[in-house]
């Protein structure tokens, strides 16, 4: 069946899901940008005990309006285990549309229409820095070469289609991330991102890529750490053995 064919059905209501670490001068002005760009759209900040007292900002957006929830998790165990949580609240609660944005201001809330309408037509939206029209603002030289290395090294080691792998600024449809058993995700760091990709490519939806213009943060620090990019090079390595060896198999 080629993608002109499939039927998608209406996307339903959207809830944009924001993890957060220390993100205290950040999360008040993007939920409300969020609101602004995407007024019927719900937020989920999900944040692992904020030392900084994100959690208890968000609380208070939250005592305000009722399109703005909060998850409160014990403590930092990761974007990816942050996410899933996130994911599961939004399935449980019949949401149809589920986007992952970053709470820092790398991802513009008003580029976020501009995602929904696409996935009008496709199961994943990426958000992506490295397609035509897409760029970083303010990005360090090292950022972008591990970015760009990340995304080339996975896109090879995996057969993937897709220039941005690593990208956290998604829209998927609640029906799709359904399919990619979640159970099983161990991913932690932000190679949790690159899981998602290839589950989905594997599972055979309809991933389509938006540019978007990454604009580094101006407040706060960055989470990544030699850690998450140990644990992004042994994951997505033993993820393209493992597929190699199950083809010479014949599997
Ligand atoms: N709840 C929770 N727990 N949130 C976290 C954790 C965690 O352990 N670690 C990071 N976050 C949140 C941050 O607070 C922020 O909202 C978002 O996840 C992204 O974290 P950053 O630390 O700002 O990421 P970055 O700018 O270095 O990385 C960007 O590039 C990566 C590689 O392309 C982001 O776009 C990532 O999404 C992307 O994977
Ligand atoms: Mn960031």
């Amino acid at each position: 069946m080629t993608d002109g064919q499939r039927q998608y059905g209406p996307l339903g209501t959207t809830l944009v899901i924001i993890p957060t670490y220390n993100e205290a001068e950040n999360i008040k002005p993007i939920v409300s940008r969020v609101r602004s760009a995407v007024p019927e759209a719900h937020v989920l900040v999900a944040d692992d005990n904020s030392p900084d007292g994100t959690g208890k900002l968000a609380d208070e957006l939250a005592a305000e309006d009722d399109q703005i929830h909060v998850l409160h998790r014990k403590g930092k165990e990761g974007l990816g285990a942050a996410y899933l949580a996130g994911f599961r609240w939004g399935i449980d609660n019949g949401y149809g549309v589920l986007v992952e944005m970053d709470a820092d201001g790398s991802h513009q809330p008003e580029e976020l229409p501009r995602l929904l309408t696409a996935l009008k037509g496709a199961d994943l939206v990426l958000g992506s820095r490295w397609v035509p029209g897409g760029r970083t603002v303010n990005w360090p030289k090292y950022r972008q070469l591990i970015s760009r290395g990340g995304s080339t090294y996975s896109r090879l080691a995996l057969d993937l289609p897709l220039r941005d792998v690593t990208g956290g600024f998604r829209a998927f449809r609640a029906q799709a991330l359904k399919g990619l058993g979640l159970d099983d995700v161990a991913s932690q760091g932000y190679c949790f991102q690159v899981d998602l990709a290839r589950r989905a490519v594997q599972a055979g939806y309809h991933v389509v890529e938006v540019p978007i213009t990454f604009v580094e943060r101006e407040y706060g620090d960055s989470k990544m750490s030699r850690d998450i990019v140990v644990e992004a090079l042994w994951r997505v390595t033993a993820w393209g053995v493992g597929s190699r060896v199950d083809k010479l198999r014949g599997r």
